[in-house]
């Protein structure tokens, strides 16, 4: 969602350092951008009052997309900080967009989150004649550090309004008369990036590779004071001082950029033979410990939300089949349901890429307050799940840029392929069954295979719906399949048990309608092709996804066999489906509409 960049040192392109920032974070979503940067007026005057009022702040508000817009017409500065903003308070407009400003324009912010009690501080600062010029919360936040830094020192005041803040937030705050930004969270994730006579703050690590490696993730109630000079840490709660943990970003630089792909999403969907492989090599006794504590466990929730929900699902069918182990998979926001019947002997196990998700977080919190084990496979380092786990997993795909994820997928397939084996009391074999899974992702991303991927998705671009089926395993295949068409194409697509086709479904079915049916060498294979065939005789048109053609179908997509784990392949399948269908039908897939990385709102 929101994405903040913020830059204090001695270069004078602040403000340009700010957008190239925000364009790391263009991913997140958004809908209005903007930066602002402290102009000093240089004065001859002795009187060092005079001298201090000539800073101003210029800030620079747009709705849209960043695209090609500069920022040349803003002053030379050295401390500046952008915002990109999807709109939750108040309509996507300029006026809306952050940074806001206080009454006398020396105080702005940036936020992410929503401050819950904003009607009744917003009420409160009227009285007190303030004039708001947004429909926003995040004004009424810079209003209320403005009525109390009359009295106080600035960051004394941040810390007082955040303290009477509710909600989960994030907030750089920046003062015209004082070289330094304040800032502080609770729940929205803050990272503080520490360069040579330099400091960056961000929403997101990636976004400070090209500056530097070494990052403090505040924690929440933390509040740091970042200038040129160096970066102090408190409690926002008591004041206490606290030292930084530094930590070192290893990834590379070119994780977070395009390359010779044209759009992330297509990069990162080629990435995923390396992952993989990388996965099968590093990961067996990470998930054997794993196993340890779930097989000490009375029950064990798999809880997520959307393509990572769809994990979940397919993690349950795996270590039903693969361990006999029954483990439950729920839609993070649903989770409230399950809470009274969890105990200390329970396991949680959270699935992120951003480790952020307000809905999975939120689940956690509840599963944590009745005393149950959190473990955690989760992307990204320092986020919020992965701090707050008890046992973790790192899924270790690299940084996902584009919207939509592909490589987190299944790279928390993967790792959930070697933790059914580990229950099973087999690790070898689950490392065994990634490597054919690594060679079924190979094969299926030679140009023979994405070239039939890509003459299917022509043929298709014009439809308005298509379906997908499966049964077991590939049922979580089907439902994953659907949404990445939706998300990023915008064709209405459906994943379906194929068993429930008699029970409604096939009453959507008519001459032409695509059909994908996912087929691995498994179980389901009879009856799926069963079902497969009921839709043919309505004149649905067949695509199969199997090991082997059949005259079934009408068009044919070779996948191999990698047991459990054909999963893995089956959904890179239906990556590229929705990709070229995106590039057909003439959308960014990068970018899909109405959609943010990370859903840090409920
Ligand atoms: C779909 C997609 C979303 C996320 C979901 C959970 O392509 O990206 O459905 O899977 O919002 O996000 P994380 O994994 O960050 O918790």
């Amino acid at each position: 969602m929101c994405g903040i960049f913020g830059y204090v040192g001695t270069k004078k392109n602040a403000p340009k350092i700010v957008l190239a920032g925000l364009k790391q974070l263009e991913y997140r979503g958004y809908d209005s951008w903007g930066v602002a940067a402290v102009e000093t007026l240089k004065s001859n005057s002795k009187d060092q009052k005079s001298k201090t009022s000539k800073n101003t702040i210029v800030v620079k508000k747009k709705i849209g997309k960043i695209g090609s817009a500069d920022v040349s017409d803003m002053p030379e500065s050295d401390i500046a900080f952008g915002h990109t903003r999807w709109a939750t308070h108040g309509g996507v407009t300029d006026v809306n967009a952050h940074p806001h400003l206080d009454c006398s324009g020396k105080i702005a912010i940036i936020h992410n989150g929503i401050v819950e009690n904003y009607e009744e501080l917003r009420k409160n600062l009227l009285k007190k004649g303030h004039k708001f010029l947004s429909e926003t919360d995040t004004e009424v936040a810079v209003h209320l550090i403005e009525e109390y830094a009359k009295h106080t020192l600035f960051s004394k005041a941040v810390q007082k309004a955040f303290n009477e803040m509710e909600g989960l937030n994030a907030f750089i705050v920046l003062h015209a008369d004082e070289h330094k930004f304040v800032a502080v969270r609770n729940g929205s994730p803050l990272v503080v990036g520490f360069g040579d006579g330099e400091n960056f703050l961000a929403s997101d690590a990636s976004a400070l590779l090209p500056h530097t490696r070494q990052v403090h993730f505040l924690e929440d109630d933390q509040m740091a004071i970042v200038s040129e000079k160096g970066v102090l840490i408190f409690n926002a709660k008591n004041g206490d001082h606290i030292n930084p943990i530094k930590q070192h970003l290893d990834w590379s630089e070119s994780a977070v950029v395009k390359g010779k792909f044209p759009y992330f999403m297509l990069k990162e969907i080629y990435e995923q033979p390396g992952m993989l492989a990388d996965i099968t090599v590093e990961s067996r006794s990470a998930a054997e410990k794993l196993a340890e504590t779930i097989k000490k466990a009375d029950k064990t929730y798999i809880v997520a939300c959307g393509s990572a929900g769809y994990v979940g699902i397919a993690a349950s069918y795996m270590m039903s089949i693969v361990a006999k182990y029954q483990a439950i998979p729920v839609v993070a926001s649903e989770f409230a349901y399950h809470v009274p019947f969890l105990t200390s002997k329970s396991v949680v196990l959270a699935l992120s890429q951003s480790g952020e998700t307000m809905d999975t977080l939120d689940a956690v919190k509840k599963a944590r307050k009745k005393g149950a084990i959190i473990t955690a496979l989760v992307n990204s380092l320092g986020s919020t799940l992965y701090r707050e786990a008890h046992q973790k997993i790192l899924v270790g795909a690299g940084p996902e840029k584009a919207v939509c994820s592909t490589k987190a997928v299944t790279g928390k397939l993967a790792h959930l392929v070697l933790l059914s084996y580990a229950l099973a009391g087999k690790g070898r074999e689950g490392e065994e069954v990634l490597k054919k899974t690594v060679r079924a992702v190979k094969l299926l991303l030679t140009p023979k295979n994405t070239k039939r991927i890509l003459s299917l998705a022509k043929m298709l671009s014009k439809k308005e719906h298509i379906y997908m089926i499966g049964r077991g395993i590939s049922y979580a295949t089907a439902l994953e399949a659907a949404l990445k068409v939706k998300e990023i194409s915008y064709m209405h697509g459906e994943g379906f048990a194929a068993g429930e086709l008699k029970h409604g479904v096939i009453a959507l079915i008519e001459k032409g309608t695509p059909c994908v049916a996912f087929l691995p060498n498994d179980e389901t294979y009879n009856d799926n092709l069963a079902g497969a065939m009921e839709i043919k005789a309505r004149g649905g048109y067949i695509i199969g996804v199997s090991h082997k053609p059949n005259d079934v179908f009408d068009f044919y997509i070779p996948v191999s066999d990698a047991g459990v784990a054909t999963v893995i392949p089956n959904i890179i399948v239906s990556q590229l489906l929705a990709y070229y269908l995106a590039i057909e039908r003439g959308y960014d897939p990068d970018m899909p509409r109405n959609l943010a990385k990370s859903v840090t709102v409920k």
